[in-house]
């Protein structure tokens, strides 16, 4: 099943701090090949692995969808080295459904991680994919977009999900 099932919110693996990745074996390699066909299917610009219910460290991300196969970025063991400037723009997510705000972000990010090879990669971003590295990388300790805004927007946009999915979700 390449396709995985991505997890919404009310789920408890969305609110862990994900484990580092020890070693980049073939379940590593498995995962982040599912969660890029994942993400494409959605179709999404981001997906974090504890989305599809493994709580690892890994994110991947794709500005066009799968148009420009050198748009695809896949990270093991992000970091956020550096974050500089703000810039409020609308965002989503494939775990909260239905729910787009906007959030206050970084304009500019220097991140790092190892690619499948193990290889360190530094990456300098601006913009929507700076934003979106954010998102991946406050997906992997446990934070959801939503848990950005204002405590009143907050409180309106969690008793609408809970009038979605009474149930807040199941495990
Ligand atoms: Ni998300």
């Amino acid at each position: 099943m390449p396709v995985r099932k991505i997890v919404t919110y009310g789920q408890s693996v969305l609110e862990k701090m994900a484990d580092p990745v020890r070693e980049i074996d073939g379940e590593i390699i498995e995962l982040a090949r599912d969660m890029v066909l994942t993400m494409h299917a959605a179709p999404g610009i981001g997906l974090a692995a504890p989305q599809v219910n493994v709580s690892k460290r890994v994110i991947t991300v794709d500005l066009s969808v799968g148009e420009n196969p050198d748009d695809l970025i896949i990270l093991v063991n992000p970091e956020l080295l550096e974050t500089d400037g703000e810039e409020v723009s609308e965002e989503g997510c494939l775990s909260v459904p239905g729910i787009h705000e906007n959030v206050k972000r970084p304009a500019r990010v220097r991140i790092k991680g190892l690619d499948l090879k193990g290889k360190e990669k530094v990456i300098d971003a601006t913009g929507q994919l700076a934003r979106v590295f954010c998102h991946e990388v406050d997906h992997i300790n446990g934070r959801l977009f939503i848990e950005k805004l204002s405590p009143l927007k907050k409180a309106l946009v969690k008793k609408k999900l809970k009038k979605e999915r009474p149930t807040g979700g199941r495990e």
